[in-house]
């Protein structure tokens, strides 16, 4: 897709010529997962795959919804001045609370829209962030179209603001920083408990990053991720009773061991709590071990980053389990996990070029006997965030 094409597809629907159009890409999480809510870092780039959008002013205050992913249900009506969560709404929920936090922050937004987007991520859950993909994309588009001039930041914060009171997710901040923040060729990382971030080269040598998505049918993520964010909170408190922190993120593996015994009648919390320390770490030893160019250091963190994910956080299942097991046995494989909140949805390994086709075929053929359908595979490319074409 490009910017004629988003275009050419506006118009067959709404007969007449968009305003402007836009980009806003999916993410991958190098490393540093389930650590963004608990003041740790995480290590994002966006990836080409994404979402576009065209939309055009209206003269009075409606905001007309098509998407090209969901033809069956039609142009979606919504009145602008009536932005409240509704089931029935769908898709068009994301863009909803956006429009919301804009005009509470104050800016005006006193027409309405046609607005078409079309994306090429998988749908449900993919692990890719669809769901930030599409919150900056309207963040963006609204922003360019009433001229608002509102700081990439904000915007940011107006999308996990969309997730964690619109729609009810208690999700952290690294979906939406990476959307909107990326720049093509590099990872940023970022600090979650100060909002430091830094533009780090991605430079992979001879090997690439293949997406490996489980095709899983959407699973209940959204309760399975709240209550571990609830069993984190629990460990925090436990901890509090005799450390001074804020944050899981403020503790290093040592002091996080010295404290262990104030979770020891709850190995879940425990567990919970010892991946949310380690993660954090292996996520700062990773980016430094890339930094350096030490690729294989960077592979290895991947792998326990997977592990910890397995064991301690419980967040993988037996798709993305399957995926990393048989690609950690793959030739000219230096490392591979599960990416995003877990429970289905994608996993990355990162590949030697000239093995990647036999890395497919070999995955792609246990994990179909194993799990009874094929996975999907992708080539990561590093792009920019969500812009105007
Ligand atoms: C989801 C959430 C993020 C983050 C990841 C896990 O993608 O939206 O905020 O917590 O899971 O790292």
């Amino acid at each position: 897709m490009n910017k004629e094409e988003i275009e050419a597809k506006f118009e067959e629907i709404y007969q007449t010529k968009p305003d402007k159009a836009f980009f806003s890409p999916g993410r991958i999480n190098l490393i540093g997962e389930h650590t963004d809510y608990n003041g740790g870092h995480v290590f994002p780039c966006a990836i080409t795959l994404g979402t576009w959008g065209a939309a055009r002013k209206r003269d009075d205050q409606k905001l007309h919804f098509y998407s090209g992913n969901f033809e069956d249900l039609g142009i979606i009506e919504v009145d602008l001045n009536n932005l409240k969560y509704s089931k029935a709404d769908n898709w068009t929920n994301y863009a909803k609370g956006m429009i919301f936090y804009i005009q509470k922050a104050g800016y005006q937004v006193d027409r309405g829209m046609d607005i078409y987007i079309w994306g090429n991520l998988p749908q449900g859950g993919s692990g890719l962030s669809s769901s930030a993909s599409i919150e900056m994309l309207f963040g963006v588009m609204v922003e360019k179209l009433f001229d608002l001039q509102i700081d990439r930041l904000d915007l940011v914060k107006m999308g996990v603001k969309t997730e964690n009171e619109f729609l009810g997710l208690s999700s952290g901040i690294l979906d939406q920083f990476a959307v909107g923040m990326s720049k093509k060729n590099q990872a940023i990382l970022l600090d979650t408990n100060t909002l430091d971030y830094k533009y780090v080269p991605l430079d992979l040598k001879d090997n690439v990053i293949v997406i490996m998505n489980t095709n899983k049918p959407r699973a209940l993520v959204e309760s399975k991720y709240n209550e571990r964010v609830e069993e984190c909170q629990v460990a925090l408190k436990a901890l509090q009773t005799k450390l001074d922190i804020q944050a899981l993120g403020e503790l290093n593996n040592e002091q996080f061991d010295e404290y262990t015994y104030l979770l020891s009648d709850n190995e879940t919390y425990l567990k919970r709590a010892r991946h949310a320390v380690s993660e954090n770490q292996r996520c700062i030893r990773g980016e430094a071990a890339l930094e350096k160019g030490d690729l294989k250091e960077f592979g290895r963190l991947q792998n326990a980053s997977h592990v910890s994910l397995e064991y301690d956080y419980e967040v993988t299942g037996k798709e993305l389990d399957t995926l990393a097991h048989e690609a950690w046995k793959q030739p000219g494989v230096l490392g591979a996990r599960m990416c995003g909140a877990g429970f289905g949805g994608s996993g990355i390994a990162l590949v030697q070029k000239d093995q990647v086709e036999a890395f497919k075929a070999n995955v792609g053929k246990v994990y179909e006997e194993k799990i009874g359908y094929a996975p999907r595979f992708f080539t990561a490319e590093v792009a920019d965030g969500t812009h105007e074409l």
